[in-house]
């Protein structure tokens, strides 16, 4: 049972592939390093669809997946020994890549009692005369952590008062979500700080197109150029025919979002309720993405569980890739049936209620 999944299991849209399919057979050239002049409207059509924002053209880059464009702004604007704040449990590649651009990762641990959110006394302890930029991640990965409308103006207060503090907000799961309030970012909530947010998404989570590399950057105008002139010195630009699939995508119909967030609450609340009868995790219910992240009980090793849990057939990511040891990622970015069967094992092997 793999429960490691980083990516949906769905296939993109069919008028995903109808649009691709049909390129494919045409002239397919290099397209500007920020992307092709069709797409950067689709994305701002989309992101003032979804977050109500209105950016201007030349405040979006295109880049190889959401990734890319995070490498690139750090690339472009880390110096030696720059600090940047990240909080704990973290997508794993954030450090990677800050220390790869020369600046230090500075962890913040965030409490599961806060609903692993970082808070803002401990945003504020962490901010330093070196802080270059602060990572948010909402929905998180791993722990599909949401902030509400409050919790973001909250922050946003504290960045008000460090503005050499750049703000960068990965929103790729934003579209996975679990409660039908909307989305909030703080690019919207705390409009006076836009000019040192960079808004983070891309196509690979919303609609499965992990493989086909699109993801986009939305901030200030000076950032968007820097990150450009990275993008255009290390590959030029994304596949020209995936920036026709991610056209295909933000304009197409917008139903398979819905339908696979209804998918993705069945399987959340099957995972849930599989592992409710097993009192040495203690599962928290994520606001969005595709994750539970279980605390292990006190004192575990959540590298030796996860090799026990291998023996018993199942794989999952312990917590410590993730700066938060003791306790589990696991995927429910799989069907009903493997997800039931990977916890019923999980259970059986970490000991259930009797
Ligand atoms: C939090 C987070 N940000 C960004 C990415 C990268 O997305 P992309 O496929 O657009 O590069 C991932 C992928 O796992 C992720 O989990």
């Amino acid at each position: 049972m793999d429960l490691t999944l980083g990516e949906p299991d769905f296939a993109p849209p069919a008028h995903v592939a109808e649009a691709a399919v049909e390129a494919a057979g045409g002239p397919l050239g290099y397209t500007p390093s920020n992307g092709m002049p069709r797409l950067r409207e689709a994305v701002r059509r989309a992101v003032g669809r979804y977050r109500g924002l209105d950016y201007a053209d030349e405040q979006v880059a295109v880049g190889c997946g959401a990734k890319q464009v995070i490498f690139n702004a750090f690339l472009a604007t880390i110096r030696p020994g720059d600090e940047v704040v990240i909080p704990a449990p973290y997508w794993a590649s954030y450090p990677d890549m800050v220390s790869l651009c020369g600046g230090s990762p500075v962890v913040v641990p965030c409490r599961a009692g806060s609903g692993f959110r970082l808070t803002p006394p401990d945003l504020a302890a962490a901010l330093t005369p070196r802080t270059r930029w602060v990572v948010l991640n909402a929905p998180g990965n791993p722990s599909g952590a949401l902030y509400d409308r409050e919790q973001v103006e909250a922050l946003a207060e504290v960045f008000r008062a460090h503005p050499q503090v750049l703000v960068l907000s990965d929103e790729i799961y934003a579209h996975i979500r679990y409660s039908q309030d909307p989305y909030v970012s703080i690019a919207a909530a705390a409009p006076d700080l836009r000019d040192r947010i960079l808004l983070v998404d891309g196509v690979s989570k919303a609609y499965a197109m992990t493989g086909w590399r699109v993801g986009w950057g939305l901030g200030p105008k000076e950032l968007i150029a820097r990150i450009s002139v990275v993008q255009g010195q290390n590959c030029t630009q994304t596949s020209t025919l995936s920036q026709i699939a991610a056209v295909a995508a933000l304009d197409g119909p917008q139903d398979v979002l819905a339908e696979r967030n209804g998918i993705y609450r069945k399987r959340r609340n099957a995972g849930l309720a599989a592992l409710a009868s097993c009192p040495a995790l203690t599962v928290p219910v994520p606001d969005g993405a595709f994750y539970l992240f279980p605390k292990l009980a006190d004192a575990v090793d959540d590298v030796a569980v996860a090799d026990r849990l291998l023996d018993a057939g199942v794989a999952t990511v312990p917590g410590s890739a993730f700066g938060a040891p003791g306790h589990l990622r696991l995927s429910f970015a799989t069907d009903v049936a493997t997800l039931e069967e990977g916890c019923r094992r999980i259970a059986a092997t970490l000991g259930v209620r009797s």
